[in-house]
């Protein structure tokens, strides 16, 4: 009996030292992936992505649950209803067979090669740890049916360099001619402006007319609210930044703008939620709105 509650007392307060090294260490960039993946395994049924258990880890479900205490406490729903966004989009966009392949810049550790049909090909797009580590971890649970075989071809990348041009030709030769569907999701917030005018060229290069493109990111109007301003606490004290972190926030008329593409619809976290749980309550000054963009490759050049 002594020697049980004497064990007990000692994983008790190894789990504590072990929780309390957690909250000093400070996550990189491409570990933010873990996170949104953690939000999404919150509601399987609204995010429906019911493989992001797979990437569920301590360390990291500790973080996500402390940024979502520190900055706002709806970041796993809006998460889920983004990641339900694009999934529905994309799938409807397959089913009208409008769309063949689909590539997914900063793709992280989301799942919608899983979560989709066979019929697309996929083109995974991150950083070399999070590409690498993404290939061994879903290669190991296909072999072991975990997940069911999928067509994927896995690109290192660094969105921050100057030259795009050995992405450019990778990408080319595996989307074949084909459609495709361009996702940057997550992404912007971290990035240059000099970055997102480069990556938005790439995709135009890559793309035909009536190609799609969707894009997620923060208005600069959302600066000016406190729910923001604990967000770039949390990053201060929690993430290890690069040189090019600007917090980056993107207005609507960059999209509107946008040479060769037309805005075809314009979602936000609320006009989302306002579909999927029309009655639930969001306090406004509660939420990081983030907006979602669906663009389409004009005809006309
Ligand atoms: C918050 S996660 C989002 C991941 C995924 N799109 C999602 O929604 O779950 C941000 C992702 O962007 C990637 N990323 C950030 N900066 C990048 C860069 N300069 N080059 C390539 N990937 C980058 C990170 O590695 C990470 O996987």
């Amino acid at each position: 009996m002594q020697l049980k509650s004497l064990f007990t007392s000692e994983s008790f307060y190894l789990s504590k030292i072990l929780y309390f090294k957690t909250l000093l260490t400070k996550i990189n960039i491409h570990e933010t992936a873990f996170v949104t993946a953690s939000f999404r395994m919150g509601d399987v049924a609204l995010s429906k992505d019911r493989y992001a258990y797979l990437w569920s880890k301590s360390s990291i479900d500790i973080h996500a649950e402390r940024y979502s205490t520190a900055v706002s406490s709806y970041e796993p729903y809006a998460h889920c209803l983004r990641n339900r966004y694009f999934y529905d989009t994309i799938n409807e966009l397959m089913n009208k067979n409008k769309i063949e392949v689909l590539i997914n810049f900063g793709c992280g550790f989301s799942m919608y090669p899983y979560l989709l049909e066979n019929s697309l090909d996929y083109i995974e797009i991150d950083k070399s740890d999070v590409v690498t580590h993404k290939k061994e971890m879903t290669t190991k649970w296909e072999r072991e049916g975990k997940l069911p075989r999928r067509k994927i071809t896995y690109l290192e990348a660094d969105f921050n360099l100057r030259s795009q041009d050995k992405l450019y030709e990778q990408v080319i030769a595996l989307k074949n001619g084909r459609k495709s569907f361009i996702l940057l999701e997550g992404v912007l917030f971290f990035l240059s402006k000099d970055d997102t005018k480069r990556l938005f060229k790439l995709f135009d290069r890559i793309q035909e007319p009536d190609e799609y493109l969707g894009s997620v990111s923060f208005l600069p109007q959302l600066e000016k609210q406190l729910v923001f301003k604990k967000l770039i606490d949390y990053v201060e004290s929690n993430l290890e930044k690069n040189k090019r972190f600007q917090y980056q926030t993107v207005a609507e008329k960059f999209y509107r703008n946008l040479k060769n593409y037309e805005l075809m619809n314009h979602e936000d976290t609320f006009s989302l939620s306002a579909r999927y749980e029309p009655k639930r309550f969001l306090p406004k000054e509660e939420v990081l709105n983030e907006h979602m963009y669906l663009l389409k490759k004009t005809s006309i050049q």
